[in-house]
Order: structure tokens, then C-alpha cells, then sequence
């Protein structure tokens, strides 16, 4: 079995390749990866020997390159985890959203379609959906709830669902998709909540949290993600949608302030600062779907997952200090610099 791996240079997507080498090492694993800010080759430095393993820097928007190495490698399996994927970037800058996450999964599927394939795997988001009232404990997101996007970043991920739907529907494409809440984890890139407050903690510089900072996230460690689309890969059904989330409802400031407890330092570096246009307020997944029909569980819980997390960013800061050293510099001042603080 050969699957393509897109997006694998990246925080989901190379957990992922880690899992898929581990349980199946008779397969071939292709990542293919532009290497965009996101993407990291240093990531995959532990598997780039591996014989079961090639990776390819290719864009997913390149027809004639992605037909050239479907050509070559035959794949049975396209998993697409490529996108731009940070909301923030996307208010700034919406456009190469709509080019990578909505133009390149069509390049993707055409080429499915042109070359033969057993399944192709959409990779999208709980965000979906929009967002829940707070005062509304009572409500999940379903495969039902129906899609109502905030975040340009959000309305891409829509964009290519729908497509992805149609491709099954107009053409027969064999698609999945899976629709997951938030991660964390190893290779979590150091511009999303969780590794830019463990960063800034350590370097006791300030946690800048978005308005009151009472927005609800449904966290997810990584690896129990990856073991999610496996199991939707190998089992699950074609022309089906799976919400992937481990009830686990936490708000920005609590995850905030256990960061700080877990590193031993002050709340005071805590500062609320000019919110996020367009702020979701919660997503919350229903699982019972992928429960009920592949036996799906999260294995890690978040008490677990964030203290492993924690002790990964202080075993391997090499990573991401090299990432906040770069380019990062000048993408922090501009999304920060300027940010107003605000009295909660
Ligand atoms: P990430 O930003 O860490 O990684 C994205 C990867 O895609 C990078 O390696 C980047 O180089 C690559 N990429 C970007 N544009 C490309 C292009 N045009 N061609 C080829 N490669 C390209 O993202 P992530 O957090 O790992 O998310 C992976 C997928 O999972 C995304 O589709 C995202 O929408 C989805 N998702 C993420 C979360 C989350 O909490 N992070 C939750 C649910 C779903
Ligand atoms: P993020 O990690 O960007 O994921 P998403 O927007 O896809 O859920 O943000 C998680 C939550 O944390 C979100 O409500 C925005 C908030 N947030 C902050 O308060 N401060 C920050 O610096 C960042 C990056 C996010």
C-alpha cells in the first residue's frame, strides 16, 4: 500500500507519518509538503532514513507536478492534511487560504480521479460548523449541525468539504472526511495558543490572551487524531463525514493559567489584550458517531496530555527556538506589537 501523506511537514501531519510508520511498516509512506512557514523538514529528521519513507517538497496547487508523482508512485490512499490553518494569518491575508485549502484539494481529487485511488482523506475542522453560545452547555456539534463558517480560514475548510462531497457524489470519488476539534502536542507550531504560552512563559515574556479569554476549545491530544483517521481509513465508511473530539471543554484563561502553574510561573504575565475579529466561542464535537461505528476513544486525557506536552517543548527546544528565531520575529510583532491591551 503506498498513501500520500500532503501537509506532512507540519504539526498534524508529521504525528501522523510517525503513526502510520509504526503500525504499518510493509506500507509506503509519501509526505508531500511545499514547506511553507508551517512546515518544518526537521520534524521528519527521525524518519527521512526510513526505506518505507520519501519525502517530496511539491505544492498541492501544482497540476502538473502532483500528476507527475501520481504517476510515479501509484498511490492507494491520499490523506490531505496540507492547508494554511492558522485563523489569525487568515484575517491578515485570506487568499492563500482559498488557494491552498479550497484550489488544492480539487488539484488533489483530479488527480485521484485521472490516476485511480482507493480512498481519499479530507482533513478538516470542527470550525466548520461556526460556533455555540456559551450559555448553552447542552449543545455539541453533530455530522447534522450544518455548516455556518466564521474565519475566512474556516469558510476554506467549508469550501473544500463541500467540494470534496461533490467529487463523491458527481464522480464516485471514494472520500472521507473527518472533522476534528483542536489538537495539541509535539510540533505544534509556536504560533497557536497552547506552544506560543508555554514559549513566552518560559522566556517570561507576556501571555497574551485574547479578550476576556472565557472562548471555549475542545482540546484533543494529537496522536489519539492520527489514530482517529487510521481507523476511519481502514474502516470506515465512503461518502461519510466523522467528528473527531474528546470532550474535553476548556477555556483560553484556564489552559493559560495551568501553563503557568505547570512552568512555575506568575500569573501576572498574563495580559488581556484587543480580541480576535470574529472570535468563535465554542466548539464542542459530538463523538458518538466514530464511537459507535469504528470504536473510537481518545486515550489521552488533557491532565496527561498537556504535562507530556509541556515536558516535549522543554526536551526539544532546538525546534522551536530556531522557528521563533526566524521569520517568526516579524510575524509576532505585527500580529502583537500593536495589540491593546484591554481591562477585563
Ligand atoms: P500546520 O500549519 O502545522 O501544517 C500545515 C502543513 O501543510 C505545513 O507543513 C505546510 O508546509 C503544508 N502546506 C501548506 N500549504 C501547502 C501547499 N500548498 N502544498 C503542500 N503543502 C502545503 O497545520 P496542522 O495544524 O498540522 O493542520 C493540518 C490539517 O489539519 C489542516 O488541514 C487543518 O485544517 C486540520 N486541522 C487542524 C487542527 C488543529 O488543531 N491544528 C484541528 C482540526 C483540523
Ligand atoms: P488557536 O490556537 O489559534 O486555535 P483556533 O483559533 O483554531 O481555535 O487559538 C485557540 C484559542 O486561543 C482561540 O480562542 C484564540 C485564543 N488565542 C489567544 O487568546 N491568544 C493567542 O495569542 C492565540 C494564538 C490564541
Amino acid at each position: 500500500m503506498t498513501v500520500f501523506v500532503t501537509g506532512g511537514a507540519g504539526f498534524i501531519g508529521s504525528n501522523f507519518i510517525f503513526h502510520m510508520l509504526a503500525a504499518y511498516p510493509d506500507d509506503r509512506i509519501v509526505c508531500l509538503d511545499k514547506l511553507t512557514y508551517a512546515g518544518n523538514l526537521s520534524t521528519l529528521e527521525s524518519v527521512m532514513q526510513n526505506p518505507g519513507f520519501r519525502f517530496v517538497k511539491i505544492d498541492i496547487c501544482d497540476r502538473a507536478a502532483i500528476y507527475r508523482l501520481f504517476e510515479e508512485e501509484k498511490p492507494d490512499i491520499v490523506v490531505n492534511f496540507a492547508a494554511e490553518s492558522h485563523v489569525d494569518r487568515s484575517i491578515e491575508n485570506p487568499e492563500i487560504f482559498l488557494q491552498t485549502n479550497i484550489l488544492g484539494t480539487q488539484v488533489l481529487m483530479d488527480a485521484c480521479r485521472r490516476y485511480g485511488i482507493q480512498r481519499y482523506h479530507q482533513v478538516s475542522t470542527d470550525e466548520v460548523y461556526g460556533d455555540l453560545p456559551l450559555d448553552r452547555p447542552d449543545l455539541f456539534f453533530t455530522e447534522e449541525t450544518p455548516i455556518h463558517t466564521s474565519s475566512p480560514y474556516s469558510a476554506s475548510k467549508a469550501s473544500a468539504d463541500l467540494l470534496v462531497m461533490a467529487y463523491h457524489r458527481t464522480y464516485g470519488l471514494p472520500v472521507t472526511i473527518s472533522r476534528c476539534s483542536n489538537n495539541y502536542g509535539p510540533y505544534h507550531f509556536p504560533e497557536k495558543l497552547i506552544p506560543l504560552m508555554i514559549a513566552n512563559a518560559l522566556a517570561d515574556k507576556p501571555l497574551p490572551v485574547y479578550g476576556e479569554g472565557l472562548n471555549v476549545r475542545d482540546w484533543l491530544y494529537v496522536a489519539d487524531h492520527c489514530r482517529a483517521i487510521d481507523l476511519i481509513l481502514h474502516k470506515g465508511r465512503v461518502g461519510e463525514v466523522y467528528n473527531i473530539g474528546g470532550h474535553n471543554e476548556m477555556r483560553n484563561i484556564d489552559i493559560v493559567k495551568l501553563i503557568c502553574k505547570e512552568l512555575g510561573k506568575p500569573e501576572s504575565l498574563i495580559v488581556h489584550v484587543e480580541d480576535r475579529k470574529g472570535h468563535d466561542m465554542r466548539y464542542v464535537i459530538d463523538p458518538a458517531k466514530i464511537h459507535n461505528e469504528l470504536g473510537w476513544l481518545p486515550e489521552t486525557g488533557f491532565a496527561d496530555g498537556i504535562k507530556k506536552t509541556i515536558r516535549w517543548y522543554l526536551e526539544n527546544r532546538a525546534w522551536w527556538e530556531t522557528i521563533i528565531s526566524g521569520e517568526y520575529r516579524n510575524y509576532y510583532e505585527k500580529m502583537y506589537g500593536n495589540r491593546a491591551e484591554v481591562q477585563v
